[in-house]
């Protein structure tokens, strides 16, 4: 059972035209650094927002979050109620990221946007829609 989990959402100060080179650093870097601190997790973009899980050992989740807090590439973050699960949501994926559009359709993403901006964020809906992201794919990283 992973000790602790971190699930928030937050706003992206990346410019536009930079987006897909810098989310694909932050992936990068995550998957290296998250392997070595025993963290699993995921990562979803939409339309300017992010929102992501991460769980494992509680000194690692905790230098993880605190890195990620002061990252000015992003802003207005805010921790959604979670707790540790039985077992790891992400198993094998040190950072499940899927791009954009590559996987989602209109309709899940309405409904992705609903959960991130809406006034009661559906914390189930985003872990399901995150954990949807891995269903029958290979882990990264
Ligand atoms: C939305 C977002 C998610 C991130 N997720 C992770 C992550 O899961 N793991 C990670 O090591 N860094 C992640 N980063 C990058 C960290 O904020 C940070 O740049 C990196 O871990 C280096 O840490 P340091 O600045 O404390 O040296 C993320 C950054 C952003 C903007």
């Amino acid at each position: 059972m992973p000790a602790s989990c971190w699930l928030y959402v937050s706003r992206s100060q990346i410019e536009v035209a930079a987006i897909p080179s810098e989310i694909e650093q932050i992936v990068s870097t995550s998957r290296g650094r998250n392997a070595t601190l025993d963290v699993t997790g995921a990562l979803i973009f939409a339309r300017g927002r992010f929102s992501q899980y991460l769980e494992g050992p509680e000194t690692s989740v905790a230098a993880l979050r605190a890195s990620i807090e002061r990252d000015d590439r992003h802003t207005d973050i805010v921790t959604l109620p979670t707790k540790p699960t039985a077992v790891r949501l992400f198993e094998g994926w040190s950072l499940a990221y899927a791009g954009e559009a590559s996987y989602m359709s209109r309709a899940m993403e309405r409904t992705l946007v609903d959960a991130i901006e809406g006034p009661e964020r559906d914390v189930r809906t985003l872990i399901n829609i995150m954990v949807g992201m891995t269903d029958g794919r290979t882990p990264k990283g």
